[in-house]
């Protein structure tokens, strides 16, 4: 992994417009001839999620920055709290009313950021659009970030940011009071199984928030966090580039593909000196 972010560490340097492959620019993102600006919907976004095990409460709260890393609090540990370069994180706290004062923090797991520093991963965000995946109806972005690790364990987020012409993203229902506990129960067990009925609940104070979680599972080899975030900010609201011919390879379509691209232009480049010199030889 060192090894890797090294690698394209130097790249970098070398070619500063593969910089944004490492980073994220919220403000300044082009898919497919389509530009998104989410900086409205920058800053810290939570999601909360609360779980009885009587006689203990667990609340899993996910925390995302789309704009920049999620800023530390003075007033808790450091070890309480995400690592400094996180963009996904989430923190579990568990409170017994009957023996404890305050909650006190089980987990904190990084989902995602640049932590180059410390375990040499970086965020590599991947962009595609919610209308190329198959199996999907949405419009919008699918954002792919990378970078975190927990308990040896490659984390990761797939964050899909769905055209909603009515929401700006940054909605969010009042807090619930704590009224029924088995209502609570029975949505846990749901999501537990991703299953996306929460549309039936008749409690909809959930499904006012532009910022949902829908799962937090193993799959194939990483941990994977998904949220969806309804907001008018993934509609295409812009009109087609203009400039399809070479500047296009700068901000391409997803950051891979600027890597890739580059690649075949060079590796292109190097045919030619190849033929021109065979042709030279004869
Ligand atoms: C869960 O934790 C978050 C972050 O600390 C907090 O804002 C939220 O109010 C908590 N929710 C409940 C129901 O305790
Ligand atoms: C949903 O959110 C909007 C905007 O924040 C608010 O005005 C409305 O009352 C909320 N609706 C419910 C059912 O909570
Ligand atoms: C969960 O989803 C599966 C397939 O998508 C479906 O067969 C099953 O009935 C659903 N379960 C619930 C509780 O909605």
């Amino acid at each position: 992994m060192k090894a890797s972010a090294f690698f394209f560490l130097a790249i970098s340097l070398l070619l500063p417009s593969l910089s944004i492959a490492l980073t994220f620019e919220c403000s300044h993102i082009r898919v497919k001839g389509k530009k998104y600006n989410f900086e409205k919907i920058g800053g810290p976004h939570t999601v909360s999620l609360i779980e009885h095990s009587p006689p203990s409460i667990h609340n899993t709260t996910w925390s995302v920055d789309l704009c920049g890393t999620l800023k530390k609090n003075k007033d808790v540990p450091a070890g309480d709290q995400c690592p400094g370069g996180s963009y996904v994180c989430g923190v579990k706290t568990t409170f017994n009313p009957n023996d404890d004062d305050k909650p006190h923090v089980d987990e904190v797991i990084p989902i995602a950021g640049s932590f180059a520093t410390s375990t040499g991963t970086n965020l590599d965000p991947i962009i595609e659009r919610l209308e190329d995946i198959s199996g999907s109806d949405m419009t919008g972005l699918r954002l792919e970030l990378h970078g975190g690790t927990y308990m040896k364990q490659k984390q990761m987020a797939i964050i899909d940011l769905q055209c909603d012409p009515e929401r700006t993203g940054n909605e969010k229902s009042p807090v619930k009071k704590g009224k029924d506990d088995e209502d609570d129960k029975v949505r846990n067990a749901e999501s537990d199984q991703a299953n996306d009925s929460a549309d039936d609940n008749d409690d909809d104070d959930d499904d006012n928030d532009s910022l949902r979680f829908v799962s937090y599972k193993k799959e194939e080899d990483k941990q994977v966090l998904r949220l969806d975030w309804r907001t008018k900010y993934a509609c295409t609201t812009y009109e087609e580039d203009d400039d399809s011919g070479s500047g296009s390879g700068k901000e391409g379509t997803s950051k891979h593909w600027g890597f890739f691209t580059w690649f075949i232009v060079l590796w292109g480049r190097a045919q030619l000196l190849l033929w021109g010199w065979l042709a030279r030889e004869r």
